[in-house]
């Protein structure tokens, strides 16, 4: 078979792992052949190819980013879009496609599996919030930056009797903010699941600092405090719907020193979350879905995508893994709130 494989959306630590296992084990296992498209669905839209074999991707295991390139484009936002995907896969002499991706990647793709098009799915995203998979690649690294920044915060915080807020990567799920607030000793922990009150915040600020110790506040960028609004960087909509988010972090600080009368300062990790090398759990991870997503190809399983469950690696239906969003249970979140304030 010829197989093209393609990395769509935000990057992500652990997408080069992926690509290698899938031409490693394709190429010595099932003798298959692969064609790179570069740039997300930009690639298989505008033809855009690069040669993928064993030599185009050795040492890429622990390189950040993707060798293919990515973007967020949609096709199904472009006139004849999908018939210039199928054009294009047709003279490329393409059989099938591995697409590597998020929820808006992984979104095309269930849609082109039911037009006719061969597609297996492999969930990526940092912010680990796609459905019918236990974890994503990509999620571990970024919650272990954060947490060596909130470790870093918190000796400054307390040099200088601050109030330090640290905004993390999250626009409708909380994960990396719980995992890293969690791991990080946060003085709250806020996520976009559940509103937060300015005035419970700086309740648990007065308290942290009482107890000679300043606090460090854990805020996803798509936190939402109960008396305003998501804060957005530019509403202008990508092709996708989202808007760039940002900002939150800025105004709970400028809030938490007007009422709290301490000094109060933001970091903003933004997209360090998502560069530089994937931790070793994130290679394993990101290793193993490529291996069984050439396999679930070989065996012509169409409209799956492989998934973690427990410590074992399966397929499910693609559509599973964006039929809904999967969210920070208020559960999980309870057993945090314990080392609030
Ligand atoms: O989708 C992953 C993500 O990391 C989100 O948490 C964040 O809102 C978004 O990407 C930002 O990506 P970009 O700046 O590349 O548009």
């Amino acid at each position: 078979m010829r197989i093209g494989v393609l990395t769509g959306g935000g990057d992500c630590p652990g997408l080069n792992a992926v690509i290698r296992a899938v031409v490693r084990k394709g190429v010595k296992e099932y003798g298959h052949e692969f064609v790179g498209f570069r740039d997300g669905w930009r690639g298989p839209l505008e033809g855009l190819t690069m040669q993928l074999d064993i030599a185009a991707t050795r040492g890429i295991l622990p390189r950040g980013g993707t060798i293919l390139g990515s973007s967020r484009t949609n096709p199904f936002k472009i006139e004849n879009g999908v018939e210039r995907i199928k054009e294009n896969l047709a003279n490329a002499g393409i059989d099938a496609l591995i697409a590597i991706g998020g929820e808006d990647t992984l979104g095309v793709a269930t849609k082109l599996d039911t037009l006719g098009v061969k597609v297996i799915g492999v969930p990526k995203t940092i912010d680990n919030d796609l459905n019918n998979t236990d974890y994503t690649f990509g999620f571990d690294t970024a919650v272990n930056i954060a947490v060596e920044a909130i470790d870093r915060l918190h000796t400054t915080a307390e040099s200088h009797h601050r109030a330090l807020i640290v905004e993390v990567m999250g626009r409708h799920a909380g994960w990396i903010a719980l995992h890293s607030g969690l791991a990080g000793g946060a003085a709250c922990i806020l996520i976009p699941e559940q509103t937060f009150s300015i005035e419970k915040v700086c309740e648990w600020v007065e308290s942290r600092f009482k107890t000679n110790y300043a606090p460090i506040i854990v805020i996803a960028e798509g936190a939402i405090p109960q008396e305003g609004d998501m804060v957005v960087k530019d509403a202008t909509l990508d092709s996708f719907g989202h808007v760039k988010l940002s900002g939150i972090g800025e105004w709970l600080a400028q809030e938490i020193e007007a009422r709290t009368g301490k000094e109060a300062r933001t970091s903003v990790l933004g997209h360090i979350q998502r560069g530089g090398s994937p931790s070793a759990f994130d290679r394993v991870l990101a290793t193993r879905f490529g291996l069984h997503a050439i396999t679930a190809a070989h065996e012509g399983d169409w409209g799956k995508m492989v998934a973690l469950h427990g410590t074992d690696i399966v397929r499910v239906p693609l559509i599973s893994a964006t039929e809904k969003l999967k969210t920070v249970d208020p559960a999980l979140y309870k057993e945090a709130e314990i080392f609030f304030g």
